[in-house]
């Protein structure tokens, strides 16, 4: 059997991730694609556990270490609890946020560095997704978007965090090679959506994009 396609999503916090990824749920059913919808931190009934324990306003004293390694540990559980089967089933996986968001996070936000895409080869045990979508808005927009009343303990950091978590984003793109699709979040909600879609139409059914 032909295994499914691993798409993950990534973007700042307020870069609309999350209503594009209600747009392109709309585009796997319309499509009859059968897929997995899942995120991270989560994913798994483990993993949800460990994402209240990371996103908690309550634990301000974890170290950067402890939350790298918090975060690794539910996508070992994710990788092959859920990930790993879907995918050799012939389903497609679309992942909310995946490996890349460590490093941007913990690597380059929290100044952890190399050791991060170290803790992370483990915990995804050479599963990397086929495609990548980054939805690419400066942070200082990005959270000019979100209300401050309802910031987690990430969402907390000071805008400076931010712009190295964005850094790192750009890093990992340089050096990921093919996989990642870069989508200018700054343009209006329509606009991304149709650039989403003509890509998704480019992986699926091979056509040429824009048409
Ligand atoms: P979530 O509420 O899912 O936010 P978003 O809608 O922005 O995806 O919270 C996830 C938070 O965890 C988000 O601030 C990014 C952060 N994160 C990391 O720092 N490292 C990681 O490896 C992952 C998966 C997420």
């Amino acid at each position: 059997m032909k295994r499914g396609i691993f798409i993950s999503i990534e973007g700042s916090d307020g870069s609309g991730k999350s209503t594009q990824l209600s747009y392109i749920k709309e585009y796997f059913r319309d499509h009859n694609l059968d897929a997995v919808f899942t995120r991270e931190p989560g994913g798994t009934a483990i993993g949800e556990k460990i994402r209240n324990i990371i996103l908690d306003n309550e634990n301000s004293e974890m170290f950067p270490l402890t939350e790298a390694m918090l975060y690794a540990a539910a996508r070992a559980q994710h990788v092959r609890e859920l990930i790993v089967p879907t995918l050799e089933k012939g389903r497609h996986v679309v992942c909310d946020r995946f490996v890349d968001s460590s490093i941007a996070y913990q690597g380059y936000g929290r100044e952890l560095g190399d050791c991060v895409g170290v803790i992370n080869g483990f915990a995804v045990g050479g599963r990397m997704p086929d495609f990548t979508f980054f939805l690419d808005l400066d942070p200082a927009v990005g959270r000019g978007r979100i209300s401050s009343a309802h910031f987690d303990r990430l969402e907390k950091e000071k805008l400076s965090f931010h712009q190295r978590v964005y850094e790192g984003y750009l890093k990992v793109m340089e050096e990921g090679g093919g996989r990642f699709i870069r989508i200018d979040a700054s343009k209006s909600v329509e606009e991304v959506r149709s650039e989403i879609y003509a890509h998704l139409d480019r992986i699926f059914f091979g056509e040429r994009e824009n048409g």
